[in-house]
């Protein structure tokens, strides 16, 4: 199922979404320190969305197919952990990089998918590299999102530029479809041949959301059968934003104050953020 987005109520609820999921970042981005848990982290993150929002975490006992429900309300990767971190006890040190990813679902039913990366203390000159180099990934895929372009030419785009940096693009996993529901089609993979797979149209709204590996693309999965790791212990990193295709570009849906500009790489691109209030 794939949806289209005509009426301005619709759009109106997915800004909604998009800006209620970003600000949830804003609100957790002073509290991201050394000494605090991942856990404490996912607590702040949910009293917010349900006493401050009114909104609910769509990963909260979320559960497709063939795993178990999710038991969080956020994810939280640290250092080799790719995506779908569970926050618990971890205490985040000196030196960590955390992928913080906010799904909320609004009163109304759209939801709103975004993730920043974040730095504990001073990183690595390599956690630091790795980082931009994967938002600037994100952003010069979302620079190819207008109507007639091709699902190929973000996922060309996006591994280009992750492959010419000397990391690897993970391949299990890839943005998505999203609307009244969480994860739809179609499935925007972050790699590609430019000028194939489906086109795009006005009114869609899927995520972008590269998770770039330093090393190696292999993945594994730990038992909690959530947490995806590198095979090769190397950090990774991911950025995610969720977007509407307009009738001339792109608007970036889960915009808010915090929200980090578009790197240099890709100034002078047509994309307007959402700025609308509920
Ligand atoms: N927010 C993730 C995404 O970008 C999905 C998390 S599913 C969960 O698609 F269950 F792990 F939370
Ligand atoms: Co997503
Ligand atoms: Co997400």
């Amino acid at each position: 199922m794939m949806t289209l987005f005509t009426e301005e109520k619709d759009i109106q609820g997915m800004r909604e979404a998009g800006r209620l999921a970003s600000e949830v970042l804003d609100h957790v981005t002073p509290f991201v320190k050394a000494g605090i848990s991942t856990g404490e982290l996912d607590g702040i993150c949910h009293s917010y969305m349900r006493d401050v929002q009114k909104t609910v975490p769509a990963p909260l006992n979320y559960q497709p197919p063939g795993y178990p429900p999710f038991p969080a309300a956020i994810c939280t990767s640290v250092n080799d952990v790719i995506c779908h971190g569970i926050p618990g006890n971890k205490i985040l040190k000196s030196g960590d990089v955390v992928n913080l990813d906010i799904t909320v679902i609004t009163a109304d039913g759209y939801y709103g998918d975004t993730s920043r990366m974040f730095s504990i203390g001073e990183p690595s000159v390599l956690a630091k590299r790795l980082s931009q180099i994967t938002f600037e990934c994100l952003w010069l895929g979302i620079a190819q999102v207008k109507p007639g372009a091709r699902l190929g030419d973000i996922g060309h785009a996006i591994q280009m530029h992750a492959e010419q940096a000397g990391y690897s693009v993970v391949r299990e996993y890839c943005g998505h479809g999203i609307g009244k529901v969480f994860h739809q089609d179609p499935q925007i993979l972050h790699y590609g041949r430019p000028g194939t797979g489906e086109k795009l149209n006005t009114g869609m709204t899927f995520t972008i959301e590269p998770m770039i590996n330093a090393g190696r693309r292999d993945i594994r999965t730990m038992p909690d059968q959530w947490t995806v790791k590198t095979k090769d212990r190397s950090l990774s990193a991911q950025w995610e934003h969720t977007l509407l295709v307009t009738e001339d570009g792109v608007e970036v849906l889960t915009w808010s104050l915090g929200s980090n500009l578009p790197p240099d790489c890709v100034k002078g691109l047509n994309f307007r953020p959402s700025n609308s209030k509920a």
